[in-house]
């Protein structure tokens, strides 16, 4: 089911939106949950299956039910601060299901995590190393370890985020990585079981995977050569959605999966490996539906102003990202305009330049491909409290998933 047009009219789980429409506020997520349970079950068949251990990312979305779907699905979870080990031990993981990764740990999150008994962190510096062996060895603690190397290879996707060359700030630089093995001794609570990467986010193809696999395998080996025997290979994620199809069936992404899913464990069969993945299962999960609140001609120019904006999607101003719009009702013509938020800034957009369906004053529509780094991105900038999020569950029942916040929510920080 999840996404689909019926008779002109969009679907989710096969509910009409139109109907979802009538008793919820704009904007709001809307999001399937058939479509995460099929995600989980594609990557089960590529990875699960083949001994591949499979967390999600949870920057992607942070939404509680929805990591809580995950876990029941069987999925562990890869969290990057202290605010997302809470929310995981929340949606009822626990420690021995996490791994920690993130350039920027804070004492408070190592000792938080370490107090949870976090299966392993992804180390990204060696001030990261010394920081968490001072810690573990003040609370009497081996912290288990993986390397995040930096190989220095091109994921070919949005310079924003590529993370896996040698000018992005992410991983340890090779040489030394090579120094850190080979001085265990300095980490005498740390134990250092594999490497880690993540090249990037948002790549279609399975190239650049297979290029990281035969980098891993061949140091791996040079370090074997060396007398130093790892035990775990963590790939990351990155795994691409098609943005230009909402409507994209989380089946179509099997054959590339499955490709680098053979690939690994095929080269890489002496260890026990893992990956990240985050936009995949969520992106095309999940859409914005907002309302146009009226249209204006500057000149030449055709802009759709409507009532989300860059606070619930900030992807198209901060990676030029590309998403699709989509009438709920599909039987406009189609015009060139600008589709805008009310945000003051000038690229707060959902598109532009381009053909779009024609809409009138008080229609609603949505904004595809809305379920990965979209509300876990919010803002309240402009002071626009959080936007609501429903899901149509496994029962067809629409659910609210997180409720609208209030103006007084939103202010109840403040101090005066
Ligand atoms: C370390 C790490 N792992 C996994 C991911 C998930 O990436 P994606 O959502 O593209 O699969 C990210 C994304 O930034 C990341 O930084």
């Amino acid at each position: 089911m999840s996404f689909e047009y019926r008779n002109n009219v969009l679907f989710c789980d096969g509910i009409s939106i139109p109907e979802i429409v009538k008793s919820h506020e704009t904007p709001f997520f809307l999001y399937s949950e058939d479509f995460i349970r099929r995600g989980a079950d594609v990557l089960k068949k590529a990875f699960i299956d083949k001994g591949i251990n499979v967390s999600y990312a949870l920057k992607a979305n942070s939404n509680i039910y929805l990591l809580n779907c995950m876990n029941k699905l069987g999925l562990d979870v890869d969290i990057v601060s202290g605010g997302e080990l809470f929310v995981a031990l929340k949606a009822g993981f626990t420690g021995d299901q996490i791994s920690f990764a993130g350039t920027g740990k804070t004492e408070s999150d190592i000792k938080y995590a370490l107090e949870s008994n976090i299966a392993q962190f992804n180390v990204e510096s060696s001030f990261e190393l010394q920081m968490i062996q001072k810690i573990a060895k003040s609370m009497h603690l081996t912290a288990n370890v993986l390397l995040r190397i930096n190989p220095n290879i091109d994921a070919k996707t949005h310079p924003h985020i590529s993370t896996g060359l040698k000018e992005n700030k992410f991983g340890i630089a090779m040489d030394e990585v090579d120094t850190i093995l080979h001085h265990p001794k300095r980490y005498p609570n740390i134990n250092i079981m594999g490497l880690h990467s993540h090249i990037g986010s948002q790549i279609l193809n399975s190239e650049p995977f297979m290029t990281l696999i035969d980098f891993m395998r061949n140091y791996l080996e040079k370090l074997k050569n060396e007398g130093i025997h790892l035990t775990h290979v963590d790939l990351g994620g990155g795994f691409g959605v098609d943005y230009t199809n909402p409507l994209q069936t989380p089946e179509e992404n099997q054959f590339v999966l499955e490709k680098i899913g053979h690939y690994a464990k095929e080269q890489l069969s002496d260890y026990k490996l893992f990956i990240q993945p985050g936009r995949i299962l969520v992106g095309n999960a999940g859409l914005i539906i907002t309302k146009v609140l009226g249209e204006k001609l500057n000149s030449e120019k055709r802009f759709y102003i409507v009532d989300a904006g860059m606070t619930e999607l900030i992807r198209p101003s901060l990676y030029s990202a590309y998403h699709a719009v989509l009438p709920l009702n599909d039987t406009h013509g189609k015009i060139n305009a600008d589709i805008v938020g009310p945000v003051c800034e000038s690229t707060d957009f959902f598109s532009k330049n381009r053909e779009i369906p024609k809409l009138h004053q008080g229609e609603l529509v949505a904004i595809g491909s809305s379920g990965a780094y979209a509300s876990s991105m919010s803002s309240n900038y402009n002071s626009r409290p959080f936007v609501a999020e429903l899901i149509v569950d496994s029962k067809q029942d629409v659910k609210t998933i997180r409720r609208r916040q209030t103006y007084e929510e939103m202010s109840q920080l403040y101090i005066i």
